[in-house]
């Protein structure tokens, strides 16, 4: 707004018809404000090109803020290192749903919310069954995500907001129960039910880690490190899974069916799939002396290779999330007694080189979430092919979220995006006997 009370705007002159537009600016809480081009196209009759969308808002929110020049998260305007050490995984689910921290009472009771759906039907447990032994747990978790819709039909109904709450805690509840059955599943084991007296992060590592044969105890030090991963990777506003699941969802289809696309959309080693690909490139990497090699192969335009868990859309700086990270391997490898991690430090070297390299300082190239994450899940002794699932575990509740957001926004719309055409102009029929 400008003094007088009028709306800030940008005027654009068409330099073909000197005709001129003019677009208003909306401002947000933080950060930068957005150009309001809904009318863009009944004014001047153009679309917009933006590929990826790095210039595109996609919808008003207030869950996540990110500063990616200055290395900022917030959740709800809570900065991601507090909640990190302060707060608990489910604590920062309420949050992200509700907007606010709870109260004890409020506390208490979601954790009750939430324990009540950790079981899934017994149907599903038959489900798994039609997977190969062999199949990557992603693939599994696509498929027994997109098939709860099949067993929950008293929470479909979209309309209905206690219904889109039931399903939210639904499938915060269960997405640990399924994931742990598809490693479980993996490994010819026997499914483990919930123990609902437990914390939400050691209820998890219970049910990948114990057998019905014996007593297991979960390290409390790395139950808080899962507790603390999972905080970390709870939501990030608007990237490719959210994007997709608000994509799916503005349709009209059903929660789980949209967070069955949100987990397809993360599993791209571009997102949610790189943490796997860190420990593959740093155990192809090997050793010390050949970092320069991957480093130069990183920066050959030629060469498809990257220095994953490096970069990233938003972040021009370190990745808060990523310091974190860090701090925690560490403590995660001090207490299991790994003194010395050959990974870790090749990790560390790798970093340190990558970021006095001008290629990467020039494109603003830091380690990402991703970095170090796969260093500690291999250390607490969940196999690569998991890590991506953990990740998804995690950012259920973001999905959810979001899309909740979406569902109660008055504005919401199918998302349509349009295109620049380039193909043939129209042209006849060809029959078969006259082409050449
Ligand atoms: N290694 C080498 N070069 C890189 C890397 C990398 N990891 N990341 C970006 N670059 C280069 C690109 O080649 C490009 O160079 P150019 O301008 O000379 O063409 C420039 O940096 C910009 O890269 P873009 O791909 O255009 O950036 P974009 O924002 O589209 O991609 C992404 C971001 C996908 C994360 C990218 O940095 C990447 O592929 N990183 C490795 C994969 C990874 O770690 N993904 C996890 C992201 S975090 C998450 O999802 C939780």
């Amino acid at each position: 707004m400008t003094q007088d009370g009028k709306k800030d705007l940008v005027t654009l002159v068409d330099s073909a018809s000197g005709q001129k537009f003019e677009l208003p600016i909306i401002p947000g809480t933080m950060g930068p404000k957005v150009l309001d081009i809904r009318s863009l196209y009944g004014q001047t009759g153009y679309f917009t090109y933006d590929p990826g969308y790095t210039s595109t808002g996609s919808c008003e929110s207030k869950i996540t803020y990110i500063d990616g020049d200055a290395g900022v998260l917030l959740h709800r305007g809570y900065p991601i290192d507090q909640l990190a050490e302060h707060s608990d995984y489910l604590e920062v689910c309420y949050l992200l749903l509700k907007g606010e921290l709870p109260n004890a009472n409020q506390k208490e009771k979601f954790e009750k919310d939430i324990r009540t759906h950790t079981m899934v039907h017994e149907q599903i447990n038959a489900f798994y069954r039609g997977f190969r032994r062999d199949a990557h747990p992603m693939a599994v978790m696509c498929g027994v995500v997109g098939a709860l819709s099949a067993f929950y039909h008293d929470s479909l109904d979209i309309a209905d907001p206690h219904q889109r709450m039931i399903a939210s805690h639904r499938l915060i509840a269960k997405m640990p129960t399924i994931a742990a059955w598809a490693y479980k599943y993996s490994r010819g084991e026997p499914f483990i039910f919930p123990r609902n007296s437990l914390p939400f992060a050691e209820n998890f590592l219970h049910m990948m880690f114990a057998t019905p044969c014996e007593e297991y105890k979960v390290n409390p030090v790395l139950a808080r490190a899962m507790e603390r991963i999972l905080i970390l990777h709870a939501d990030h506003e608007q990237n490719a899974s959210t994007s997709t699941v608000r994509l799916a969802g503005s349709s009209g289809a059903n929660p789980f069916a949209c967070i069955a696309a949100g987990i397809a959309s993360l599993w791209g080693p571009a997102h949610g799939g790189a943490n796997e690909a860190v420990l593959q490139m740093l155990t192809q990497i090997g050793s010390k002396e050949r970092i320069p090699e991957f480093i130069a192969r990183a920066k050959d335009k030629n060469d498809p290779f990257r220095l994953m868990g490096f970069g990233h859309r938003v972040y021009k700086n370190y990745d808060p999330r990523a310091t974190v990270m860090q701090r925690t391997c560490h403590e995660v490898l001090d207490e299991l007694g790994v003194r010395d991690e050959p990974l870790l430090e090749l990790a560390m070297e790798l970093e340190r080189i990558a970021l006095e390299d001008p290629y990467f300082v020039e494109k603003k190239l830091y380690p990402n979430v991703d970095f170090y994450s796969g260093i500690i899940f291999r250390a607490m002794g969940i196999p690569v092919s998991m890590f991506t699932v953990l990740f998804a575990v995690a950012r259920t509740v973001g999905w959810v979220a979001q899309w909740n957001e979406m569902i109660g926004d008055p504005h919401q719309k199918i998302g349509r995006p349009r295109q620049l055409y380039t193909g043939a102009t129209q042209r006849d029929f060809v029959p078969l006997h006259a082409r050449g």
